[in-house]
């Protein structure tokens, strides 16, 4: 058995019923225990009794099975749970993942020939789901909304992708995406896979796309602008100056198909290239309402996402459709506690992994109803949320840590049961509980370790003390959650991702690649491989074997800090690249930010190390790195010298002196991708005043954050 087994093993005979009042209890009332970690979260029985999964044993039954026989607990589920025109071929799964026996392998149901957009939709319609409400849309503009059921769905998909054959496009061409949250952005990635076309949907600003269209697009698929917020965005000249960019790179699109998004701009206002551009609909209604799916191998590419590497130029994510249809399914269905009644509203944008993995596919391949919103979240007030919670009667919510932060930030009554301080200080602005969200039943995070404050106001406040959390780690490259807590099965800690899905291996290794077992810490691996992993590199093989599977020979390295505490529950620490090491300790950048955000006036923090060389303005350079703070104040906070102290003097006490900030910087926004990722790249450009070398900032959601940084950065 693997190290992990062993400590599920020990876990599943943790006293479900003892100590269970004391520490919900414990919990409700927002009661600073010294070691949080140590602090249990359970599950009501209520919720475990209807779980999928309803117990640790349960788990454990399962977990053992996928990992004593992965290809017969993964083919299980696909012979039984999909449809397939014909099955893979012998070998369920083949892969060589140790780059010290040739090159790197995966491959997962070769052989097998299906379509995702028929097992999307087709396969649910025949199930009965034809009148099911597929889609709910909601603009920006409270008010404005509409919806698809799953066989109006299905007629809108083969319009689009007879259109899309009309104009030459076939199996294993790539076409280029850039919607916002509309609904014919799920529509378009379903066309595409459809006819067995590879899909690159992008949300960065495309002028970046230039240089990595190795793919050889010939379709670009875009609307004309899209409303956030109060501003409209002009998509329609951004893409036009991105495609007079890739024209000087030889890379010529024959057809721009754009959406009129009539909310935000008129058509008359649109630029227009007569000849390349066309109005979506003035063709795309015109096709028949049905088309025949092309049936591709289980290897064959579903999508290109790029994905921003370290260093160099970004990656392009290749996921194949067998293993990806088989793992995004079942991920979502468990680890959500998927029931056929839920409505579920994942808030991510489909620029990004989580959109196609968790908007799109495993929902859809779930029969599920599905809330996709155009807008800003805080539009027009913080309340807006919970409002679409509450209209769309919304059962499992997947969302950010950065967004729970920020709607933290603005306020709740609620919120101050453990913060009395803010409630004597600021007015109560009740933009929680003004709205019922008791349809909530299952809350999710997702994107970077969600600190214990955060996950205490998300599990109090926004879900009434009742849902539970799914905190799930994965990545772009791993297709799927890796790690992440079965609803109603364990007891939680906050701010633990807590075990392993399923089929998957984690391990904790040190600098020369050997796994450490029991409590430890160190960089996440997984071993083996899973049927949601990505292939490779587009057109970079020798990249994906040197990033990935060159660190630590035998595993695939995930580029994360991982700790696993003594019952076994995983505490991942951030990126590795974002680990400081002073006087010799380790520490995750997550860990400083944790215990600032507990502050009650720090809003959010970002912290990165900065090399002793650098440190002019402190005597921290005796320490190797020092710790460099970028702090976000309540709203209508002010700075002082004493909130200063008091910021340094809480992760003192939280942590050690040695984990002191050398430097808190006043920030009053964050430098953050759109997908609400902050960009450490920059901080630490910043901290380290290389303001020359910020690089490339327009990915960023505000670049007008940057400048405000660097007018703070001495005050
Ligand atoms: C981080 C997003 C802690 C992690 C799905 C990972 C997380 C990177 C979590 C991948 C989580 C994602 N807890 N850290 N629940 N989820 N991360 O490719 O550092 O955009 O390596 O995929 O986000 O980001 P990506």
């Amino acid at each position: 058995t693997t190290n992990h087994l062993r400590h599920v093993e020990s876990m599943a005979s943790l006293p479900s019923g003892a100590g269970k009042i004391s520490h919900l209890n414990a919990v409700i009332l927002g009661e600073a225990l010294a070691s949080e970690e140590n602090d249990f979260v359970f599950p009501s029985d209520d919720f475990s009794r209807q779980a999928l999964i309803p117990s640790p044993h349960k788990y454990l039954e399962m977990y053992k099975r996928s990992i004593e026989d992965p290809a017969g607990f993964w083919s299980g589920i696909a012979s039984s749970q999909f449809y397939w025109k014909q099955k893979w071929g012998d070998q369920v799964c083949s892969e060589n993942l140790d780059v010290r026996k040739g090159d790197i392998k995966i491959e997962w149901f070769k052989g097998g020939i299906t379509n995702i957009c028929y097992n999307c939709l087709d396969r649910n319609i025949d199930a009965g789901l034809a009148d099911k409400i597929a889609l709910y849309w909601e603009s920006n503009e409270p008010g404005f909304d509409a919806h698809l059921t799953y066989s109006q769905l299905l007629h809108r998909v083969c319009q689009l992708a007879n259109y899309l054959k009309s104009i030459g496009v076939r199996k294993g061409d790539a076409v280029i995406v850039y919607l916002p949250m509309l609904m014919e952005l799920p529509i378009t990635m379903l066309a595409c896979a459809r006819i067995g076309a590879v899909h690159s949907v992008y949300i960065l600003l495309p002028h970046k796309i230039v240089e990595k269209l190795d793919c050889k697009p010939k379709v670009v698929i875009t609307c004309n602008a899209v409303r956030r917020g109060p501003k409209t965005i002009n998509l329609k000249d951004i893409v036009d100056a991105a495609l007079v960019e890739s024209a000087k790179n030889g890379i010529s699109i024959d057809v721009c198909l754009t959406y009129e998004n009539q909310s935000a701009l008129k058509r008359e206002s649109t630029k227009w290239q007569e000849g390349r551009d066309v109005w979506w609909e003035d063709v795309v209604p015109k096709y028949p309402t049905t088309c025949d799916v092309e049936w591709v191998d289980a290897e064959d590419p579903l999508f290109l996402l790029y994905t921003s590497g370290s260093t160099g130029k970004p990656k392009g994510v290749l996921h194949t459709t067998g293993g990806y249809m088989v793992y995004t399914a079942t991920t979502f269905k468990y680890a959500f506690d998927y029931k056929e009644s839920d409505v579920y509203w994942c808030t991510a944008d489909c620029g990004w992994i989580t959109g196609h993995s968790y908007v799109t596919y495993g929902p859809m391949l779930n029969g599920a109803t599905v809330v996709v919103y155009e807008g800003a979240p805080n539009y027009p007030d913080s309340g807006r949320c919970w409002d679409i919670v509450d209209k769309y009667k919304v059962t499992i919510f997947y969302t950010a840590p950065t967004l729970v932060r920020s709607l933290m930030r603005d306020g709740d009554e609620a919120s101050c049961i453990s913060n009395l301080v803010y409630t004597l200080k600021y007015p109560v602005q009740n933009y929680v509980t003004r709205y019922s969200r008791k349809s909530l039943r299952v809350l999710g995070s997702v994107g970077e370790p969600i600190n214990p404050s955060a996950w205490r106001w998300f599990f109090n406040v926004v879900g009434g003390s009742r849902c539970p959390i799914s905190d799930t780690w994965w990545q772009t490259e791993t297709g799927g959650f890796m790690i992440t807590p079965l609803p109603g099965a364990w007891p939680q800690k906050p701010g633990s991702a807590t075990f392993p899905f399923f089929g998957v291996q984690p391990v904790i290794v040190d600098e020369k690649g050997t796994e450490i077992d029991g409590e430890c810490s160190g960089y996440l691996c997984v071993k083996g491989s899973w049927p949601g992993a990505f292939r490779t590199l587009y057109g970079d093989h020798e990249r994906y074997e040197t990033t990935y599977f060159r660190p630590f020979p035998g595993y695939y390295f995930t580029g994360d800090g991982c700790s696993r505490d003594k019952d076994g529950y995983h505490w991942l620490t951030g990126r590795v690249d974002d680990v400081i090491n002073v006087s010799g300790h380790r520490i995750g950048t997550a860990e400083v930010e944790s215990a600032l955000v507990s502050h009650p006036q720090c809003a959010e923090a970002a912290v990165v190390g900065v090399e002793h060389e650098v440190i002019k303005w402190s005597v921290a350079s005796v320490k190797g790195q020092g710790i460099y703070a970028f702090v976000t104040l309540v709203e209508g906070v002010p700075y002082s010298e004493e909130l200063r102290k008091s910021l340094i003097l809480t992760v003192r006490n939280q942590i050690g002196a040695f984990a002191a900030p050398d430097k808190i910087h006043w920030a009053p926004g964050l430098p953050k991708t759109r997908s609400g990722k902050i960009m450490r790249r920059i901080l630490r450009k910043i901290a380290s005043r290389q303001l020359d070398e910020l690089g490339d900032i327009s990915t960023l959601a505000e670049p007008g954050v940057v400048d405000q940084l660097i007018a703070l950065a001495d005050s």
